[in-house]
């Protein structure tokens, strides 16, 4: 093919480097979730340097496939090795983000979530010529598991301890023993959060999934929370009670929403006289232009492959993972409030909105 005058040499060199470098971070990215999936990660840290034949021991797994699976970790520098003594080392400053699940950088669990991604990128793909999309209920169960894992360290790490202190008028609401409702609340750590911060506050969670709220109940119970604290419920949040709830939280709910419009409308209604809404929302910008960055990369595809492509498949909005700022105060404004802000909080992955009545 002739190439164009103002054909760039050097920018055609870059893009097959990247390119390259992409695709080694794809079949990688498999090698990761093998490790956060059958625990190595975790056996690995402050082990020390071991021999595979130490971690084939340590971690009852075939030496052979870890043999295999170490070169992949060496290659791409997670793991440390030693070619005198042959051994292989978890370093200190990676254990935090691969095997730490109660640090807040720990990422190891965002390769279990794209896993279930992949799997659903055909019938994704047919959608692209059909129109329509991909229905919740077609993605396997691991996806709903890994969300929770994806999402905990942010509630376990900023809800209470940064996010809430900046609405002191529900704090103060909670603390008096007022009701907290937590819409869409997958399965429900966010609730289970809030309900452990303040013992006086009754704290309910509805989703419209029922495999997400079987999930939220059993967390409930292991985390000590009877009936009288925290109750989950299978809900369609378009159609809440009236005036029922002190405070309402949407985490990561209005973009994936089949009828934001009515969502916000509904969560309106159902704050009592001088309630409060948070909204957290993916942190980016309504602007394609805005997001050229990994986040804007990882969340438009994470938005194809579920957040856009399920609200379709119900002939939603499908507004999409980056809807941003704009979009949350449009929708406000369309659902009635009479308040919109942006809270004063830096968060690489969430943005939060006060909204009130
Ligand atoms: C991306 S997930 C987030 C789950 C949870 N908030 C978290 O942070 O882990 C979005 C959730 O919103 C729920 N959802 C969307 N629309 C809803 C509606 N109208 N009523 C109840 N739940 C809804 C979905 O079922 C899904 O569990």
């Amino acid at each position: 093919m002739a190439q164009p005058a103002e054909f760039d040499k050097e920018k055609a060199q870059r893009f097959l480097k990247q390119l390259m470098k992409d695709v080694a971070a794809s079949f990688h990215s498999a090698m990761t979730y093998i490790g956060d999936r059958l625990g190595i990660f975790k056996v690995m840290a402050g082990a020390g340097p071991l021999t595979v034949a130490e971690l084939a021991e340590r971690t009852g797994l075939q030496e052979r496939y870890l043999r295999e699976w170490l070169g992949s970790m060496v290659a791409a520098q997670y793991v440390d090795y030693d070619p005198k003594s042959q051994r292989y080392r978890l370093p200190p400053e990676h254990i935090a983000p691969l095997a730490d699940e109660d640090s807040p950088v720990f990422l190891a669990s965002m390769f279990a979530g794209l896993m279930p991604h992949l799997t659903v990128a055909p019938k994704v793909a047919e959608a692209f010529r059909t129109g329509g999309g991909v229905a919740q209920s077609e993605y396997p169960q691991e996806l709903f598991a890994a969300m929770e894992r994806m999402t905990a360290p942010m509630y376990k790490h900023f809800l209470i301890q940064h996010w809430l202190p900046a609405l002191p008028q529900v704090v103060a609401k909670l603390q008096g023993g007022g009701s907290a409702l937590d819409v869409g609340c997958g399965s429900g750590m966010a609730a289970i959060k809030i309900a452990e911060a303040f013992p006086q506050a009754r704290v309910f969670g509805f989703d419209r999934h029922s495999g997400s709220i079987e999930r939220a109940r059993a967390n409930a119970r292991a985390a000590g929370l009877g009936e009288t604290r925290i109750r989950f419920d299978v809900a369609d949040c378009t159609q809440l009670p009236h005036s029922t709830f002190d405070f309402i939280t949407t985490f990561e709910v209005v973009h994936d929403a089949v009828d934001p419009l009515a969502l916000l409308t509904s969560i309106r209604n159902a704050l009592r006289p001088g309630g409060t809404y948070m909204m957290a929302e993916v942190n980016a910008s309504s602007r394609v232009e805005d997001n050229i960055s990994p986040m804007g990369r990882m969340l438009y595809s994470a938005s194809t492959l579920y957040c856009m492509t399920t609200s379709l498949a119900e002939g939603g909005a499908g507004l999409g993972a980056a809807m941003g700022e704009a979009k949350a105060r449009e929708l406000a404004e369309t659902a009635g409030f009479s308040h919109f802000r942006r809270l004063p909080i830096d968060h690489p992955f969430a943005a939060l909105y006060e909204l009130r009545g």
